[in-house]
């Protein structure tokens, strides 16, 4: 078992130091179902326009909405942007977020799941928040909510940017840590992640937010192994391959590798990066839409499936799976050679064979290179 406290503490200092204009408030009423007592924070600039834009931004173990709030930049480009953001906080003494119980996992199954989405409906009710521009976003623990968020409540938002975080369900029966998951040793197939995310909310077929994740290789906390899990689960979910439509060396900055899934999975691998990844708000901010920019991307995929609905999302055609995967990739491959137990099935620049000899699977380890194993 990891020192959570040891572990987290270093976060908050890392995290750089906000200037928002006004301050954090609370709603100590009650706002919705909400079992668990998760803390309700938010930060509301002066002058909003009519139906703002709301940003849930969740803390790391150890953390509070007060920390998350002062730790990061969320609050003083609120400023300027004119959202409203939510810290919720955790109710446990560890400060960590339930991303293991069923209830959590399930769509309105109870959990911190539901309290967070009851604090979303009620920013819309009370507040104009505009219900089509709803994001999420969190770091560590919150950033493991923030797949949770994604995977139980679809409805609720429009995109998420998760920094150093686990697939929604990797910690799905067990107790508040699971170093099985968080030492990157769980792994499972795109379609095996997917039907977890489509079982939390049954017979949904609406849209699901698309989704940012950033990981540091260095990452002794939550495993770098996280993030092709994640990417696994998210790309299957979106109906997009998971090999990447583009990949991009030293960017946003030096020694980041940016790779893209069409426009709507995007992750982040900074070398050498721990567990503290920096919390690049302005391109969360160009993710969500609230600002203009944004990842270049490149729709266009192979991806194809049989049973699935097809949408149409920022100009490009993904198909979304409703049942198990049947994604077919028309990725070519050398003469239909496979790579044998431990070899080298793909990387930047790699030219052999990308399928595994049977039994093994190509797994992923970094831009550079994926092993069968
Ligand atoms: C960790 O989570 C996995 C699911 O990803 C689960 O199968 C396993 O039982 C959990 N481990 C513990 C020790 O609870």
């Amino acid at each position: 078992m990891v020192s959570l406290k040891t572990v987290f503490a270093t976060l908050a200092a890392a995290i750089g130091a906000n200037a928002a204009a006004g301050s954090l408030q609370q709603v100590t009423g009650s706002f919705g179902t909400n079992p668990n007592n998760v803390g309700f924070y938010y930060y509301k600039p002066a002058n909003l326009p009519a139906k703002p834009a709301l940003i849930v931004a969740i803390h790391y173990c150890t953390g509070s909405a007060q920390a998350y709030f002062s730790g990061t930049q969320y609050a003083n480009l609120a400023d300027t942007n004119k959202y409203i953001v939510i810290y919720p906080d955790s109710p446990r003494s560890g400060k960590c977020f339930d991303v293991h119980s069923p209830q959590t996992l399930s769509h309105n199954g109870g959990g911190d799941s539901q309290g967070i989405a009851s604090m979303v409906a009620y920013a819309i009710s009370t507040w104009g928040v505009d219900a089509g521009r709803v994001f999420v976003t969190g770091s560590s623990s919150g950033a493991m909510m923030t797949n949770v968020m994604a995977g139980s409540y679809p409805n609720l938002f429009q995109a998420a940017s998760a920094y150093s975080g686990v697939p929604f369900a990797c910690f799905a029966g067990s107790g508040e840590w699971n170093s099985s998951c968080a030492n990157g040793q769980t792994s499972k197939t795109g379609p095996q992640w997917g039907d977890l995310v489509r079982a939390a909310y049954p017979g949904y077929s609406g849209p699901r937010p698309r989704m940012m994740l950033w990981h540091g290789t260095a990452d002794t906390t939550l495993y770098y192994a996280n993030l092709q899990q994640e990417i696994l689960e998210w790309t299957n979910v979106l109906g997009v391959s998971s090999t990447p439509t583009t990949t991009t060396q030293n960017d946003p900055q030096s020694s980041y590798t940016h790779t893209a899934y069409g426009c709507v999975v995007q992750a982040y691998s900074g070398a050498g990066v721990g567990h503290t990844v920096p919390v690049h708000e302005s391109i969360d901010l160009q993710w969500f839409g609230i600002t203009a920019g944004g990842p270049s991307c490149v729709g266009g995929t192979t991806t194809t499936t049989t049973n699935g609905v097809t949408t149409t999302t920022n100009g490009v055609t993904t198909t979304t799976p409703t049942t198990s995967q049947t994604t077919t990739t028309t990725t070519t491959t050398s003469g239909g050679a496979t790579a044998p137990h431990w070899g080298q099935c793909g990387g930047q620049g790699w030219t052999g064979p990308t399928v595994c000899a049977a039994p093994y699977t190509c797994q992923y380890s970094n831009a550079w290179y994926s092993q069968c194993l």
